[in-house]
């Protein structure tokens, strides 16, 4: 794709939605993540779980959920899926990790490709528990995170800081989660059109399976933060003036000329408020609508209460509703 000139591709339906205006009011669609990790423990119990959450009435379109559950169980589920919610559910698959390299001697590794090939759309990437106990550095996450995004695949990169840090204060929080992304997302921007498919998810260490969640206005403000932080990586916004007339040009489905370096995404109306940031760690029924209801969180990673049907049955329909 040239970055220079006239981009020839950009009537692709994507881009024509985010031209059209979707997201941009602050009931932006709400995207629910479930994190299953090492959980359940049969296959059996798996579908179960897949069945029951599969089941619950999802009847907008603008929310998205998406389960993430073991390796060993995806192909299973995958078949699983259209025999039990048929192939236009609006139920989407994501794995809890990916190698960077598509193959070879690589014992124990799943490349992006074989997710992609299974119909995975989501890859979460960098943990804090793959962090912590295996030890990924933040250059492993990136290169998983741009085999993924060359993949065509969806990326939910976690962030987020230990408590000594956070015990230091909002800001070390902010400077911390920064050095992250910039360690993690190196080189992305030459993946200019795959930005869209990059999502954060904020989770402070301390908040995740203790039941401490972060304060709802402290997330908000660090959900903005780090839209600023990918808005300043990736140059959105560098044109706003421009902004609705490019739009107008899209909506009519013509091709616009962009400025050299610069890209269709970088003119989404609202710039970083395109890109979406969710929040994880200690998220139920009872503060899900606290986190959800703020505009510039867009959605949630959730661990324990994805593996409780009924709870997460709850979570679901507040982000329906906040939708
Ligand atoms: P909990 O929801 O169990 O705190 O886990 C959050 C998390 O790590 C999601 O990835």
């Amino acid at each position: 794709m040239r970055t220079n000139g006239i981009h020839a591709n950009l009537s692709s339906d994507f881009v024509l939605r985010k031209f059209a205006g979707e997201n941009e009011s602050n009931n932006m669609k709400k995207l629910l993540v479930a994190n299953w990790k090492l959980n359940p423990q049969t296959l059996n119990e798996a579908k179960k779980l897949f069945k029951e959450v599969s089941n619950f009435k999802i009847h907008d379109p603008r929310f998205e959920l998406v389960i993430c559950p073991p390796f060993s169980y995806l192909s299973s589920i995958v078949s699983h899926k259209s025999s039990v919610i048929g192939h236009r559910s609006l139920v989407k698959l994501g794995a809890q990790d990916v190698f960077w390299e598509d193959k070879g001697a690589y014992t124990g590794e799943v490349s992006a490709a074989m997710l992609k090939n299974l119909g995975v759309e989501y890859v979460i990437i960098g943990h804090s528990e793959r962090r912590r106990w295996l030890n990924e550095t933040d250059e492993m996450i990136n290169k998983k995170v741009l085999t993924t995004l060359k993949a065509g695949l969806k990326v939910i990169l976690c962030a987020g800081e230990p408590l000594n840090i956070r015990r230091k204060g909002l800001v070390a929080a902010k400077r911390f989660v920064k050095n992250q992304l910039q360690n993690d997302l190196k080189n992305v921007s030459s993946f200019k059109f795959q930005v869209p498919r990059l999502i954060v998810a904020y989770e402070p260490i301390w908040a995740i399976g203790t039941g401490r969640p972060d304060k709802p206005e402290q997330t908000a403000e660090m959900a903005k933060f780090i839209k600023d932080v990918l808005g300043a990586m990736f140059h959105v916004s560098r044109f706003p003036e421009a902004e609705p007339r490019r739009k107008a040009s899209f909506q009519r489905g013509k091709q616009v000329r962009y400025p050299e370096g610069e890209t269709a995404f970088s003119y989404g109306a609202g710039g970083a408020g395109k890109f979406q940031v969710l929040y994880g760690g200690s998220v139920n029924s009872g503060n899900a609508e606290m986190f959800l209801e703020k505009k510039e969180i867009d959605g949630a990673l959730i661990g324990g209460a994805s593996v409780k049907p009924k709870e997460f049955g709850k979570i679901i329909k507040i982000a329906q509703r906040l939708s």
